[in-house]
Protein backbone atom coordinates (compact mmCIF):
# COMPACT_ATOMS: atom_id res chain seq x y z
CA UNK A 1 0.00 0.00 0.00
CA UNK A 2 1.36 3.41 -0.82
CA UNK A 3 1.93 5.26 2.17
CA UNK A 4 0.84 9.48 2.01
CA UNK A 5 3.57 11.77 1.46
CA UNK A 6 4.29 13.38 5.38
CA UNK A 7 4.25 16.73 5.99
CA UNK A 8 7.24 18.16 5.76
CA UNK A 9 6.18 22.32 6.98
CA UNK A 10 4.24 23.63 8.71
CA UNK A 11 2.09 25.77 6.22
CA UNK A 12 -0.78 27.32 5.59
CA UNK A 13 -4.62 27.77 8.25
CA UNK A 14 -5.54 25.29 10.84
CA UNK A 15 -6.95 22.34 10.57
CA UNK A 16 -10.48 22.12 12.85
CA UNK A 17 -12.11 19.02 12.56
CA UNK A 18 -15.26 17.76 13.74
CA UNK A 19 -16.61 14.75 15.12
CA UNK A 20 -19.79 13.11 14.10
CA UNK A 21 -22.43 11.70 16.47
CA UNK A 22 -22.16 10.47 19.49
CA UNK A 23 -18.29 10.27 18.90
CA UNK A 24 -15.46 12.61 19.89
CA UNK A 25 -12.58 13.94 18.96
CA UNK A 26 -10.54 10.26 19.59
CA UNK A 27 -12.00 9.14 16.35
CA UNK A 28 -9.50 12.07 14.55
CA UNK A 29 -6.55 9.77 16.44
CA UNK A 30 -5.43 8.82 12.73
CA UNK A 31 -4.75 12.50 11.74
CA UNK A 32 -3.98 13.97 15.21
CA UNK A 33 -0.69 11.43 14.66
CA UNK A 34 -0.32 12.60 11.08
CA UNK A 35 -0.63 16.32 11.36
CA UNK A 36 0.32 17.37 14.74
CA UNK A 37 3.92 17.60 14.20
CA UNK A 38 4.18 19.97 11.59
CA UNK A 39 -0.06 21.61 11.54
CA UNK A 40 -2.42 22.98 13.63
CA UNK A 41 -4.46 21.11 13.97
CA UNK A 42 -8.03 21.22 16.21
CA UNK A 43 -10.01 18.55 17.54
CA UNK A 44 -12.83 19.77 19.71
CA UNK A 45 -15.10 17.63 21.50
CA UNK A 46 -18.68 19.18 21.11
CA UNK A 47 -19.78 20.48 23.96
CA UNK A 48 -21.47 17.65 25.83
CA UNK A 49 -19.16 14.73 24.34
CA UNK A 50 -15.93 13.46 25.54
CA UNK A 51 -14.50 15.76 27.96
CA UNK A 52 -16.62 18.61 27.05
CA UNK A 53 -19.46 19.65 29.43
CA UNK A 54 -22.82 20.04 27.84
CA UNK A 55 -23.38 23.65 27.38
CA UNK A 56 -27.06 24.63 28.04
CA UNK A 57 -26.93 27.63 25.78
CA UNK A 58 -26.86 25.22 22.94
CA UNK A 59 -30.11 24.39 20.95
CA UNK A 60 -29.60 24.97 17.10
CA UNK A 61 -26.61 23.53 14.96
CA UNK A 62 -25.46 27.13 14.86
CA UNK A 63 -25.15 27.87 18.42
CA UNK A 64 -22.78 25.06 18.23
CA UNK A 65 -21.22 26.74 15.07
CA UNK A 66 -21.12 29.77 17.49
CA UNK A 67 -19.15 27.66 20.49
CA UNK A 68 -17.04 26.90 18.43
CA UNK A 69 -15.80 30.15 16.77
CA UNK A 70 -15.57 31.29 20.51
CA UNK A 71 -13.25 28.45 21.17
CA UNK A 72 -11.03 29.23 17.59
CA UNK A 73 -11.30 33.11 18.39
CA UNK A 74 -9.93 32.36 22.06
CA UNK A 75 -7.19 30.36 20.31
CA UNK A 76 -6.57 33.19 17.90
CA UNK A 77 -7.09 31.20 14.68
CA UNK A 78 -8.35 33.48 11.49
CA UNK A 79 -9.30 31.44 8.84
CA UNK A 80 -9.50 28.09 9.05
CA UNK A 81 -9.44 24.74 7.39
CA UNK A 82 -13.14 23.16 8.69
CA UNK A 83 -13.77 19.29 8.67
CA UNK A 84 -16.98 17.44 9.08
CA UNK A 85 -17.42 13.70 10.02
CA UNK A 86 -21.51 13.55 9.70
CA UNK A 87 -22.84 15.29 12.35
CA UNK A 88 -19.83 17.36 12.34
CA UNK A 89 -20.59 18.40 8.82
CA UNK A 90 -24.00 19.73 9.60
CA UNK A 91 -22.02 21.54 12.13
CA UNK A 92 -19.74 22.34 9.47
CA UNK A 93 -22.84 23.90 6.93
CA UNK A 94 -24.04 25.99 10.11
CA UNK A 95 -20.33 27.45 9.98
CA UNK A 96 -20.95 28.29 6.45
CA UNK A 97 -24.32 29.68 6.92
CA UNK A 98 -22.96 32.06 10.18
CA UNK A 99 -18.90 32.80 9.50
CA UNK A 100 -18.66 31.97 5.59
CA UNK A 101 -15.37 34.43 5.44
CA UNK A 102 -13.47 32.58 8.28
CA UNK A 103 -13.46 29.33 6.11
CA UNK A 104 -10.51 28.78 3.42
CA UNK A 105 -11.82 25.04 2.70
CA UNK A 106 -13.94 22.60 3.81
CA UNK A 107 -14.34 18.58 4.00
CA UNK A 108 -17.35 16.90 4.07
CA UNK A 109 -16.82 13.36 5.34
CA UNK A 110 -19.76 10.66 5.18
CA UNK A 111 -21.82 13.35 5.88
CA UNK A 112 -25.20 14.64 3.65
CA UNK A 113 -26.78 18.20 2.97
CA UNK A 114 -30.10 17.27 3.34
CA UNK A 115 -32.54 17.84 5.99
CA UNK A 116 -34.09 14.56 8.17
CA UNK A 117 -37.76 13.81 6.80
CA UNK A 118 -40.82 13.90 9.25
CA UNK A 119 -39.98 9.87 10.39
CA UNK A 120 -35.77 10.58 11.19
CA UNK A 121 -36.77 13.34 13.39
CA UNK A 122 -39.45 11.63 15.15
CA UNK A 123 -36.82 8.97 15.85
CA UNK A 124 -34.52 11.33 16.98
CA UNK A 125 -36.72 12.96 19.67
CA UNK A 126 -37.53 9.34 21.02
CA UNK A 127 -34.08 8.51 21.37
CA UNK A 128 -32.95 11.74 23.13
CA UNK A 129 -35.87 11.47 25.33
CA UNK A 130 -34.65 7.60 26.03
CA UNK A 131 -31.48 9.38 26.90
CA UNK A 132 -32.20 11.88 29.02
CA UNK A 133 -34.27 9.12 31.06
CA UNK A 134 -31.38 6.03 30.61
CA UNK A 135 -27.90 7.42 28.92
CA UNK A 136 -27.27 7.00 26.45
CA UNK A 137 -25.72 3.53 26.31
CA UNK A 138 -28.20 2.07 24.35
CA UNK A 139 -27.45 3.73 21.36
CA UNK A 140 -23.72 1.67 21.14
CA UNK A 141 -25.59 -1.49 20.40
CA UNK A 142 -27.76 0.62 17.94
CA UNK A 143 -25.10 2.30 16.27
CA UNK A 144 -21.77 0.10 16.08
CA UNK A 145 -23.59 -2.47 13.47
CA UNK A 146 -24.13 0.92 11.15
CA UNK A 147 -20.29 2.54 11.40
CA UNK A 148 -18.29 0.09 10.21
CA UNK A 149 -18.47 -1.49 6.28
CA UNK A 150 -18.20 -4.72 7.47
CA UNK A 151 -18.44 -5.86 11.27
CA UNK A 152 -17.44 -3.56 13.69
CA UNK A 153 -13.75 -4.22 13.71
CA UNK A 154 -12.31 -5.68 16.83
CA UNK A 155 -9.95 -2.95 17.80
CA UNK A 156 -12.33 0.30 17.21
CA UNK A 157 -15.39 -1.53 19.47
CA UNK A 158 -14.04 -0.60 22.44
CA UNK A 159 -13.19 3.09 21.88
CA UNK A 160 -16.71 3.68 19.90
CA UNK A 161 -18.38 2.19 23.14
CA UNK A 162 -16.05 4.19 25.19
CA UNK A 163 -16.82 7.75 23.63
CA UNK A 164 -20.89 6.59 23.79
CA UNK A 165 -20.77 5.75 27.74
CA UNK A 166 -18.66 8.92 28.28
CA UNK A 167 -21.44 11.48 26.03
CA UNK A 168 -23.47 13.05 28.59
CA UNK A 169 -27.42 12.47 28.71
CA UNK A 170 -28.10 16.33 28.21
CA UNK A 171 -25.46 16.78 25.50
CA UNK A 172 -26.73 13.50 23.19
CA UNK A 173 -30.34 15.05 23.09
CA UNK A 174 -29.37 18.11 22.41
CA UNK A 175 -27.37 17.10 19.42
CA UNK A 176 -30.34 14.98 18.50
CA UNK A 177 -32.81 17.87 18.36
CA UNK A 178 -30.39 20.06 16.96
CA UNK A 179 -30.05 17.60 14.11
CA UNK A 180 -33.73 16.82 13.79
CA UNK A 181 -34.36 20.30 13.40
CA UNK A 182 -31.73 21.68 11.11
CA UNK A 183 -32.60 23.10 7.61
CA UNK A 184 -31.70 21.71 4.70
CA UNK A 185 -27.97 22.66 3.45
CA UNK A 186 -28.56 21.51 -0.07
CA UNK A 187 -29.39 25.23 -1.27
CA UNK A 188 -25.75 26.09 0.30
CA UNK A 189 -24.32 23.90 -1.85
CA UNK A 190 -23.73 26.01 -5.18
CA UNK A 191 -22.53 29.08 -2.86
CA UNK A 192 -19.86 27.05 -1.99
CA UNK A 193 -16.48 29.10 -3.07
CA UNK A 194 -13.30 27.92 -1.48
CA UNK A 195 -12.07 24.58 -2.15
CA UNK A 196 -14.37 21.29 -1.37
CA UNK A 197 -13.29 18.45 -0.37
CA UNK A 198 -15.84 15.45 -0.32
CA UNK A 199 -15.01 11.75 1.34
CA UNK A 200 -17.71 9.27 1.04
CA UNK A 201 -17.54 5.45 2.12
CA UNK A 202 -18.26 3.79 -0.69
CA UNK A 203 -20.13 0.96 1.81
CA UNK A 204 -21.69 4.02 4.19
CA UNK A 205 -24.55 2.21 5.89
CA UNK A 206 -25.60 5.97 6.97
CA UNK A 207 -25.00 8.17 4.37
CA UNK A 208 -25.64 5.98 0.46
CA UNK A 209 -23.13 6.22 -1.45
CA UNK A 210 -25.36 8.31 -4.06
CA UNK A 211 -26.75 10.64 -1.70
CA UNK A 212 -22.63 11.79 -0.98
CA UNK A 213 -22.31 11.89 -5.06
CA UNK A 214 -25.46 14.33 -5.49
CA UNK A 215 -23.76 16.23 -2.62
CA UNK A 216 -20.05 16.82 -4.43
CA UNK A 217 -21.89 17.14 -7.51
CA UNK A 218 -23.85 20.23 -6.62
CA UNK A 219 -20.41 22.10 -5.00
CA UNK A 220 -18.57 23.63 -7.93
CA UNK A 221 -14.97 22.20 -8.18
CA UNK A 222 -15.55 19.69 -5.45
CA UNK A 223 -13.67 16.69 -5.25
CA UNK A 224 -15.04 13.41 -4.32
CA UNK A 225 -12.88 10.90 -2.85
CA UNK A 226 -13.93 7.26 -2.61
CA UNK A 227 -12.94 5.32 0.43
CA UNK A 228 -13.68 2.23 -1.68
CA UNK A 229 -13.02 0.43 1.52
CA UNK A 230 -14.65 2.42 4.07
CA UNK A 231 -17.95 2.71 5.79
CA UNK A 232 -19.32 5.74 7.83
CA UNK A 233 -16.12 6.10 9.45
CA UNK A 234 -13.22 6.59 6.80
CA UNK A 235 -11.01 8.78 8.85
CA UNK A 236 -10.24 5.11 10.93
CA UNK A 237 -10.71 2.56 8.07
CA UNK A 238 -8.82 4.22 5.70
CA UNK A 239 -6.98 7.00 7.89
CA UNK A 240 -3.71 6.93 4.86
CA UNK A 241 -6.44 8.14 2.31
CA UNK A 242 -8.48 10.45 4.67
CA UNK A 243 -4.76 11.97 5.99
CA UNK A 244 -3.50 12.70 2.36
CA UNK A 245 -6.45 14.16 0.93
CA UNK A 246 -6.80 16.37 3.85
CA UNK A 247 -3.15 17.65 3.23
CA UNK A 248 -3.81 18.51 0.16
CA UNK A 249 -6.66 20.23 1.05
CA UNK A 250 -5.06 22.64 3.39
CA UNK A 251 -2.20 23.41 0.82
CA UNK A 252 -5.06 24.13 -1.96
CA UNK A 253 -6.45 26.41 0.89
CA UNK A 254 -3.15 28.26 1.55
CA UNK A 255 -2.16 28.31 -2.29
CA UNK A 256 -2.96 32.03 -3.45
CA UNK A 257 -6.20 32.10 -5.81
C1 LIG B 1 -23.35 10.89 12.74
O1 LIG B 1 -22.56 9.99 12.45
O2 LIG B 1 -22.96 12.01 13.12
C2 LIG B 1 -24.82 10.62 12.65
O3 LIG B 1 -25.05 9.33 12.18
C3 LIG B 1 -25.50 11.62 11.78
C4 LIG B 1 -26.97 11.45 11.73
O4 LIG B 1 -27.56 10.74 12.56
O5 LIG B 1 -27.60 12.06 10.85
Amino acid sequence: MELPESPTQSAGPALVLIHGFPLDRRIWSPQVDFFAPTHRLIPPDLPGFGVALHEKSIQTLEDYARWLLAVLDGLGVGSFVLGGHSMGGYVAFAMHRIAPDRLAGLALIATRSAADSPETAATRETNAQKALKEGPGFLADAMLPKLFAGDPPPAHVPTVRSMIKIAKSAGVATALRAMASRPDATPQLATLKIPVLVIAGRQDKIVPAAEAEAMAKAIPGARLVWAEKSGHMPMLEEPDLVNRELLALVKQAAAPR
